[in-house]
């Protein structure tokens, strides 16, 4: 049940797409306190109650004790205290005695403190007087989920082969460095799909352009790469370089395409081309214009892009240059005022991403002039649009690829999500862990993080413990920033662990691939918190650190450096499975119960819940080689089960046929249990 409020003259976000009428009656659950001119939400929470929800946020899976400000930020340097970092994800789930779900469908900033300022009060803020807001009523935060999950419409779906390993870098500057990365990958035996081309493939960093010098006859060497079953995957900016003569800027200012400052002129900002003008992407032929751009791409074989620096990330603009400048000159240099000195530094230290920017540029959204941060998390998002929607007509029957960095709700139909720039830091793999779920549960299904971190230098237990997550993750991208350490699964050492752990996701793929397209199809998650499942056990409830992966797996990964194992608590009888390489495998019977799981740096642990069945496929080295005719199965049942597995060719996109299931069972003959199942079973391992 979900009832629908209405709040001044909210700006479309495209965000819902199910049509749902205004309710006239009056708001459950959340008091309103109206505050000057805006309004605040309030709701007491028990003691026991847990926040789920806000997609990528910082913290953990339960979002109490926290500040979150749902403004699309630029923010590498995710420590515990940031509020912001690149989505914008305003839904919420308050799990408890009562249990209901909130989404603000705000264009500008929303404020969530849940139980920061006082620990039992929720506190919503919408940043301006026009939005609406949902409140959705269930019996269980699950239940909530999936009826939002309808509410804003199915998930994109990614090509299967982006469920193979990715190998991305800022930057492979030329054909040869990334030939040298792949070779290096099928000597060392390690599988590989896709290779990222960062922002260094362009000609001097213009959209739409390969630079001819590092990558000559750029259509002859995708397909090069594509013989040997391997993607590049080119970046695309927001921000258009100035540049006379570049006939995307041209056309964009021809067209008056480009973001305004109040006076009618294009506004400029600093990215990595230098000065650049923004894609006004709130406008329908904005993005019909831009979106028609990708085709300079995919007519030389691209099948995926990942959208980035779409905040749109600044690094300064001239108004905020000159305004050091004048602080400069003017400033006392005697001083013995150490306040000043900080004052100083603060202002030429925080050129980027000014609010004040923000404020000072507007939109054409198709007739209605906004100021660009009263819609600022709806931009990445609708450059998000552009791209999804262009790919129905220039890719009409397959798939294509495709990724942003900033997002708002709605544009999870369109794309998936990466979580920006993370650092090597053993806390941000335990925040990739506890983000996943809060992901799913606003629409992003196909998303992932730098593995091994994009900042700073990773070790390599560190990036051995994270690829021993990114197994379980759609997007299992392995990426790093300009000047850190290289971290290929090659250059860290005796490639051998690497390619075992690498070998086992090759061995999921049907699994992850099957739960990922039911998760999709039926508006589903597939990283679930354990409470979602054992919603009776109070310990269950607690767990954050262990999570489902669609229906018959338990993951529980190692986030410590030094850790030669970890506890696991087992909701139920499991089996434990540890994988030193997709063939090598030990396991046993665990009972319900706190248990210390001993994991080597090379291993990785999972558990099949009792009754499930978990499939598994002959490793390989890229998705083309894939061989879905024949299948081991793993089970713990003591009766008979059943496991339908989703199974396509991956590309085309008549989803959900008859044909599309296939079904592998444990069945009773004569007292025996045995294998049943539509594929060729080359061994099943029962428990
Ligand atoms: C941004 C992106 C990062 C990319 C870099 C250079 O920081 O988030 O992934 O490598 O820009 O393009």
């Amino acid at each position: 049940m979900i009832n629908k409020y209405v709040y001044g003259n909210p700006i479309p976000t495209n965000a819902v797409e199910s049509l749902i009428e205004p309710s006239s009656e009056g708001m459950q659950y959340l008091t309103e306190i109206g505050h000057e001119d805006k309004i605040i939400f309030n709701y007491v929470m028990d003691d026991d109650d847990i926040v789920y929800g806000l997609g990528e946020a910082n913290r953990g899976l339960n979002k109490r004790g926290g500040l979150y400000r749902s403004f699309c930020s630029d923010e590498p340097n995710q420590t515990e205290e940031k509020i912001s970092l690149y989505g914008a994800h305003n839904f919420i789930v308050i799990s408890g005695m009562i249990n209901f779900g909130v989404f603000v469908d705000c264009a500008s900033e929303v404020t969530f403190d849940i139980g920061y300022t006082a620990s039992n009060i929720l506190n919503i803020k919408p940043g301006c007087p026009d939005f609406d807001i949902y409140i959705i009523d269930g019996k269980t935060a699950y239940d909530i989920i999936k009826q939002f999950r309808e509410m804003i419409g199915r998930s994109y779906i990614a090509p299967r082969w982006a469920f193979g390993y990715q190998q991305s870098r800022w930057s492979y500057m030329n054909a040869d460095e990334v030939r040298e990365v792949v070779k290096k990958h099928r000597d060392a035996g390690v599988g590989l799909d896709a290779v990222y081309l960062d922002i260094d493939y362009m000609d001097g960093y213009k959209d739409f352009t390969v630079s001819e010098e590092r990558f000559p006859d750029f259509p002859g060497f995708v397909k090069e790469m594509r013989d040997q079953g391997i993607r590049l995957v080119p970046i695309i900016d927001a921000g258009v370089k100035i540049e006379e003569g570049y006939d995307i800027y041209e056309e964009g200012r021809q067209y008056q395409f480009f973001c305004k400052r109040a006076d009618g002129t294009d506004f400029v900002a600093g990215v990595w081309p230098g000065r650049t003008h923004f894609p006004d992407f709130m406008n329908s032929n904005v993005r019909m214009w831009f979106g028609s751009k990708y085709k300079a791409l995919t007519d030389c074989g691209i099948e995926g892009f990942w959208n980035d620096m779409n905040e749109p990330a600044m690094f300064y603009t001239e108004e905020g240059i000159s305004e050091a400048k004048q602080y400069l000159e003017s400033f006392d240099f005697n001083t013995n005022d150490p306040g000043k000195f900080f004052e100083l530094n603060d202002k030429l230290t925080h050129l980027s991403n000014r609010m004040k920017d923000y404020e000072s540029f507007f939109h054409n959204m198709d007739g209605r002039i906004v100021r660009h941060d009263q819609v600022h998390n709806l931009y990445g998002a609708n450059m998000t649009r552009a791209a999804g929607e262009a790919f129905l007509k220039l890719s009409p029957d397959k798939r294509m690829l495709l990724f942003s960095r900033s997002s708002y709700i709605g544009s999870h139909r369109y794309g998936g999500i990466w979580t920006g720039d993370n650092q090597s830091w053993w806390s941000h793999l335990l925040l990739n862990i506890k983000m996943m779920p809060s992901l799913n549960m606003c629409g992003y299904i196909y998303s992932g993080a730098d593995l091994g971190g994009f900042g700073c230098n990773t070790t390599r237990d560190l990036m051995l413990r994270w690829l021993a997550f990114g197994i379980f993750t759609p997007l299992m991208r392995n990426h790093s920033a300009l000047g850190t350490r290289r971290q290929e699964a090659y250059s860290l050492g005796d490639s051998e662990d690497f390619k075992n752990l690498i070998s086992i996701r090759y061995s999921l793929i049907p699994y992850l691939y099957s739960e990922y397209m039911k998760a999709c199809l039926n508006n589903d998650m597939l990283f679930k918190p354990l409470s979602f499942e054992y919603s009776a056990d109070t310990f269950a409830r607690n767990v954050e650190d262990q999570l489902l992966v669609g229906e018959s797996i338990m993951i529980a990964p190692v986030y410590e450096q030094n850790a030669q194992g970890r506890y696991v608590y087992l909701p139920e009888d499991m089996l434990l499975v540890v994988f030193k390489s997709s063939a090598l495998r030990r396991y046993q019977v665990l009972r319900k119960g706190l248990h210390f799981i001993p994991v080597a740096v090379n291993e990785v642990p999972l558990f099949v819940r009792k009754d499930r069945i978990l499939p598994l496929c002959r490793t390989c080295q890229c998705t083309d080689e894939m061989d879905t005719s024949m299948f081991e199965m793993i089970a713990y049942a003591d009766t008979s089960v059943e496991y339908r597995m989703y199974s396509d060719d991956g590309v085309s996109k008549n989803y959900n046929r008859p044909n599309s299931y296939v079904s592998f069972a444990i069945r009773e003959n004569n007292g025996v249990l045995g294998a049943v199942a539509d594929k060729t079973i080359v061994k099943l391992s029962l428990f």
